[in-house]
């Protein structure tokens, strides 16, 4: 060998291999640690999904009363909302999920307020003697179409969407729940 070819460091041709061998090893890790991350984290998402997953907003159900059970006179009638429930991983069928007032108004529309007080959460009542809501805990008092009639609640009943299905007969609810104790009205 000429003493004027270029030569390569001792320890650099000896680290060459050793090097390469570091890197698969690394690659290896690497491989190893995703393939255990998937599995890992979509039994992860499948476990916690449950926690996360709400009743839509959107969701008409049905009541057990018709729409001319309801009387003429305005006279709110209470009615349970029954539907399927979920807690974090079971599914209840047909349990009671919450209440609401129903009343017809003057021009026949139909109304629907859930009896939850927007104040601390008690139950409104119909209070006959006086033709309005009342809540006994902390004596919120509504008017029938919702409004507040005294200081003591935030705001006023929580209205839901209520309609009819095609029959005209059945009574079908929007039925959501919403913070209390806060002027806004905010589902939750
Ligand atoms: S919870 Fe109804 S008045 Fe307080």
């Amino acid at each position: 060998m000429s003493s004027d070819e270029p030569t390569l460091p001792e320890s650099t041709v000896e680290a060459t291999p050793q090097s390469r061998r570091t890197v698969v090893q690394t690659l290896t890790g690497f491989l190893g640690l995703l393939l255990n991350a998937i599995p890992i984290t979509l039994g992860g998402i499948f476990f916690l999904d449950p926690l996360f997953r709400r009743r839509k907003g959107d969701e008409f159900i049905p009541l057990s009363i018709t729409s001319d059970a309801i009387p003429t006179d305005g006279t709110p009638v209470a009615v349970t909302v029954i539907a399927d429930q979920s807690d974090a991983w079971n599914l209840y069928k047909d349990v009671p999920i919450g209440s609401i007032w129903v009343r017809r108004k003057n021009d026949g529309r139909l109304v629907a307020f859930n009896s939850t007080c927007p104040h601390l959460g008690c139950s409104v009542d119909y209070r006959a003697s006086n033709n309005d809501f009342y809540c006994p805990c902390h004596t919120s008092a509504f008017d029938l179409d919702g409004g507040k009639k005294n200081v003591i609640p935030p705001r006023g009943m929580d209205e839901l969407d209520i309609r009819t299905d095609d029959s005209g007969q059945q009574l079908l609810v929007n039925y959501q729940e919403f913070l209390g104790g806060t002027e806004e009205k905010k589902p939750i």
